[in-house]
């Protein structure tokens, strides 16, 4: 599969009509990552669902989106004349529903499916993410792996007690490559003069630039277990420094969310142009010369 760049704006950002994912690439992105599809319609939580700051965001949309056929019609849009490779990212609350609505989007032919089994947002609705049980995290795998021919990348959670452990458990059920890593947390944040928290939520996941060190650690971690399963690795990247770091750690692609707050949708190209001049400047020809170097060493 090829991107033009390794970046790919990540899920939840931008990602919702075919107009706003070519937005993405004309702006730089070498791959779009749609936002979550639900089989059906989904509503998400009340406002406010963000905050932010210069260090982090905190987030608690609740996953929103209008259900698979909806959605549908807006990634049609983007495969018709399909700028940059697609990347359809799904979610369900049921084991079943997640092969139901892989069997569906495949129909898209999108490049590849990622699997959400980790978002923190949705537990007082469901439970505990199917992200936070090997058992759970590869029934899902399984399920989805039998329902489509596309391969298939399933985004983990940080927040769990042996991360290396889960990915193995869903790479061995079949998972082509694996995303890391979905929102830290949850967190909260407490408005002080309301003294109440901020979000409707009360907690949310957090993203942004404090949570680069554990992306770039757990990237590491799972990349030196499984050095043959690619990584979409995001968490806080926000500089072509940044990407490289994650790359360093054993990344294939990287994925940029929040930085957009931070840089605007043009930090595609800006961290693209950050990146080469990076490699110009040390004489690194191709990425595959630095990708996992630091868990090599
Ligand atoms: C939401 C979903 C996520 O997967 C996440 O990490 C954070 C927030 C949401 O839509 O609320």
């Amino acid at each position: 599969m090829k991107f033009v760049n390794p970046l790919v704006v990540a899920s939840g950002v931008l990602g919702v009509t075919g107009a706003s994912l070519k937005f993405v690439v004309e702006n730089g992105a070498g791959g779009v990552t749609s936002k979550s599809i639900w089989l059906k319609e989904h509503k998400g939580h009340k406002n406010p669902v963000i905050i932010a700051n210069e260090h982090y965001m905190l987030n608690a949309v609740g996953l929103p989106d209008a259900g698979i056929e909806k959605a549908r019609l807006e990634l049609g849009k983007y495969m018709d004349n399909k700028p940059a490779p697609l990347i359809a990212n799904i979610v369900a609350a049921r084991v079943d529903d997640f092969g139901e609505v892989a069997e569906k989007v495949s129909e898209l032919n999108p490049d590849i499916i990622e699997v959400n089994i980790s978002c923190p947002n949705v537990e007082s609705e469901f439970g505990k993410p199917f992200a936070c049980s090997r058992a759970d995290a590869a029934g899902v795998t399984k399920i989805v792996k039998s329902r489509t021919k596309i391969p298939i990348t399933v985004k983990l959670s940080p927040n769990v007690e042996n991360l290396v452990e889960i990915a193995k458990a869903v790479v061995d059920a079949g998972a082509d490559g694996l995303t890391l890593i979905n929102t830290i947390g949850p967190g909260m944040a407490i408005d002080l003069d309301m003294r109440s928290p901020i979000l409707a939520n009360k907690v949310g996941g957090v993203s942004g630039p404090a949570i680069k060190p554990i992306a770039v650690k757990c990237v590491y971690d799972v990349h030196k277990a499984l050095p043959n399963t690619p990584i979409i690795g995001t968490g806080g990247i926000t500089t072509g420094e940044d990407a490289i770091e994650i790359i360093m750690a054993g990344a294939t692609l990287v994925g940029v969310g929040t930085a957009v707050y931070y840089r605007d949708v043009e930090c595609f190209r800006l961290i693209a142009e950050e990146m080469s001049a990076w490699c110009d400047a040390h004489g690194v020809k191709n990425l595959s010369e630095i990708r996992g170097v630091a868990v090599i060493k």
